[in-house]
């Protein structure tokens, strides 16, 4: 679809991939209803996109209490008189093997990442059937929710959840004329690992420097609202993993386990 005055509910809005996917839809004239838990940076990012042209409307929601969806949607179509597009981009990680995960950050993590977008695609589904051009779903994955890297189980089960979750909604609602993509990122240079819970079993080098730059990550999301792509992936190395594992996946065990070491610190 045209991205223009399309209205965009951003989850995850004012840091890394949301922060950096903001500036690029609102200079493509969306207009975005952005999405975070504190409020004062949520404001300031809205602050900062009017001054530049944009338009923006703070709305404090935390992805983890699944019971805020609704209202999320019914302030955002309230505002905006309709819906066209939601990106379900909050997320966070947890570090740590099975054997060290604490159960309730485990759980914390699916809440957030699972069933907090799981609760805001269905919210949203009654406003983007009554759009006359359908709507558009967005799910930004990881590659390591197509394959589970160790000591990051925990993250990849609610990323391979909600795959799972969006495979059937997108047969769901095909004859509603809705759409429904995944973005799989592989690592980019944001604080998501800071921002992670647990901690690595054996601490890693340089967490959060390496990896491509948010803005790449941002820049497909926009083209996946304009040409509604499927499967989307960021980088050919992204790409190569996913294919690579799915070819050979015991091959890829064993390339992974040498990746881990080298980027533990020993
Ligand atoms: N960075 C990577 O290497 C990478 C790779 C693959 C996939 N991804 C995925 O890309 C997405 C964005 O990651 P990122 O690296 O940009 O993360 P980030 O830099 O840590 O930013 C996270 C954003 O989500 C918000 N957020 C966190 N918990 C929330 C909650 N409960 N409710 C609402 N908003 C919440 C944060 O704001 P508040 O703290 O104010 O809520 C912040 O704006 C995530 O889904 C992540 O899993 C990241």
């Amino acid at each position: 679809m045209n991205p223009h005055h399309r209205v965009v509910i951003l989850t995850g809005a004012t840091q890394g991939i949301g922060r950096a996917t903001a500036y690029t839809l609102a200079e493509s004239g969306c207009r975005l209803a952005l999405v975070a838990r504190h409020a004062m940076p949520l404001q300031q990012l809205a602050h900062e996109l009017h001054v530049k042209g944009g338009v923006a409307v703070a709305i404090p929601t935390d992805m983890g209490e699944p019971d805020q969806a609704t209202d999320l949607v019914r302030k955002t179509t309230a505002i905006f008189g309709k819906l066209d597009v939601v990106i379900n981009n909050a997320g966070i990680g947890v570090y740590g093997a099975l054997a060290d995960l604490n159960e309730a950050e485990a759980r914390r993590v699916m809440e957030v990442n699972y069933f907090g977008p799981v609760a805001l695609m269905k919210a949203a589904l009654p406003a983007l059937k009554a759009n006359p051009d359908g709507g558009l779903i967005i799910n930004v994955s990881s590659i390591i929710g197509r394959r589970s890297m160790p000591n990051m189980g925990g993250y990849c089960a609610t990323k391979g959840a909600l795959e799972r979750m969006a495979e059937s909604l997108r047969l769901e609602v095909k004859s509603a004329n809705i759409r429904v993509s995944t973005v799989y990122p592989g690592v980019t240079r944001t604080p998501f690992a800071t921002n992670s819970l647990g901690k690595p079993t054996v601490p890693l080098r340089n967490p959060g420097l390496r990896g491509a730059p948010p803005a790449w990550v941002a820049q497909a999301i926009l083209e996946t609202i304009r040409n509604e792509r499927r499967d989307v992936f960021i980088t050919w190395l992204d790409r190569a993993f996913v294919l690579g594992n799915a070819l050979l996946p015991s091959l890829m065990d064993r390339i992974l386990l040498q990746y881990q070491r080298l980027r533990e610190i020993r």
